[in-house]
């Protein structure tokens, strides 16, 4: 495979972990109905308040969280440092819009951080580039009062090469302060929009180069994505699955994925993916080389919601028994019958039975190719059928379908 420019030996751990969490975690918990509600609801900041000075998750246990990413399979997570909204999780010394300031009384991220290190997971920040509370942060199409022309006409003198400082400062502080980040996730660049009276935002408007340039060299190993508007980094498709590149083409990507269709807590909210599909999502994100960056919106009080636990469970007691078939993984070069994804690790090619076949399934381009095949979740014999039209490798299967959420059949090759 060759590597495109821009990216170092560090992506070795993105591309053998594939399976990380997102966090997304702010005061638009409390209102529980998604985290862009300031926006959509065109909420002013005094109305907004009122989250701010009631924001307490006492039940917040860092520990607790980390344990469930680690047993559900996922070797790292990306948090929010701040979303949108513009409220800062850690203790910045640049503004007073933050956890500290709120009857949390104390740094959230810090905690967070040391936790999820502490179970061996990599961590993370998503900063937002967009900020709804910065009053220097130029009133655009997607501001919350956008709608208020008065306001507008008065905030006029609003200067983004303010705001765009304090983002940067607040950047160095987060990657001076917060230890070793091993992943850095803006978002998001916007410069198409135009609305008229005012446009989107994108590179020349955050100083993207010189954001990055601070990124690289205050932790040089770090991995970085590509919403600076930079045309680079590693790509982040959202709410889809991509189709199949070209095999040994390179490709870093994640898919990032919520769980219910919102990245915050969503409490009303009832389009919950099923844990098969999850499961499902995951093991395509592979088998087309890419990750998968699963979401939880804690809850305001501090947890993962019952209905967030119970899919990462679930995804858990799948990887437990086929772990294998996912870290350190790839696309495969050979076409998987119908139904079915190939992943692949050296001369082990994994084959992904999504909708159970009656008895065989013909396996192209595999005739004599084959040393052994077993079940993965139990290790037990998969024989191997007749050859058919000298290129094609058929696998006897049972008629009972294994109990697992996605049947795995391990394939030795020769
Ligand atoms: C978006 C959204 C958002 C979410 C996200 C995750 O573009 O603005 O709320 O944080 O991307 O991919």
């Amino acid at each position: 495979m060759t590597q495109p420019e821009g990216f170092n030996s560090n992506i070795e751990w993105f591309v053998r972990d594939r399976f990380g969490l997102f966090i997304h975690w702010g005061l638009y918990a409390m209102p529980g109905r998604h985290e862009w509600v300031k926006s959509r609801e065109r909420i002013p900041d005094e109305v907004y308040q009122k989250y701010f000075r009631h924001f307490d998750p006492d039940l917040f246990d860092p520990g607790a969280w980390a344990r469930a990413a680690r047993n559900a399979g996922m070797k790292y997570m990306v948090v929010t440092s701040k979303h949108h909204e513009g409220f800062c999780l850690w203790d910045s010394q640049l503004t007073d819009y933050k956890a500290t300031n709120t009857p949390a009384r104390r740094d959230l991220l810090r905690p967070l951080l040391d936790a999820f290190r502490a179970e061996g997971l990599k961590v993370g920040l998503y900063h937002s580039l967009i900020d709804w509370h910065h009053p220097d942060f130029p009133i655009d199409g997607l501001h919350p009062q956008r709608d208020d022309e008065a306001f507008r006409e008065r905030e006029q003198g609003r200067d983004i090469r303010r705001y765009t400082e304090y983002l940067h400062a607040q950047v160095r502080e987060l990657l001076t302060g917060y230890g070793r980040i091993d992943y850095m996730w803006f978002d998001f660049s916007y410069a198409g929009r135009d609305w008229g009276w005012s446009k989107g935002k994108g590179r020349e408007d955050w100083q993207s180069d010189k954001l990055e340039a601070l990124v690289r060299q205050l932790q040089p190993h770090i991995l970085l994505n590509d919403r600076l508007d930079l045309g680079r980094g590693i790509r982040t498709p959202e709410q889809y699955q991509p189709r199949r590149g070209r095999p040994g083409e390179f490709q870093l990507w994640e898919a990032c994925q919520t769980m219910n269709g919102s990245w915050g807590y969503d409490r009303d909210n009832l389009d919950w993916k099923p844990v098969d599909l999850l499961v499902r999502m995951l093991i395509d994100s592979v088998s087309k080389g890419g990750n998968l960056l699963l979401n939880v919106g804690p809850t305001a009080r501090g947890e993962f919601d019952p209905r967030s636990l119970d899919r990462l469970e679930g995804l858990g007691r799948w990887l437990r028994l086929h772990g294998r078939s996912i870290y350190g993984c790839g696309m495969s070069e050979f076409a998987p019958p119908d139904d079915c994804r190939y992943t692949q690790n050296g001369n082990r090619l994994y084959l992904h039975i999504f909708a159970w076949p009656f008895k065989s399934l013909h396996l192209d381009d595999l005739a004599g190719r084959v040393a052994y095949a077993q079940f993965l979740h139990d290790g037990s014999e998969i024989r191997l059928g007749p050859v058919e039209d000298g290129r094609v490798q058929a696998i006897s299967l049972p008629v009972q379908r294994p109990d697992v959420t996605v049947p795995v059949v391990e394939i030795f090759l020769k």
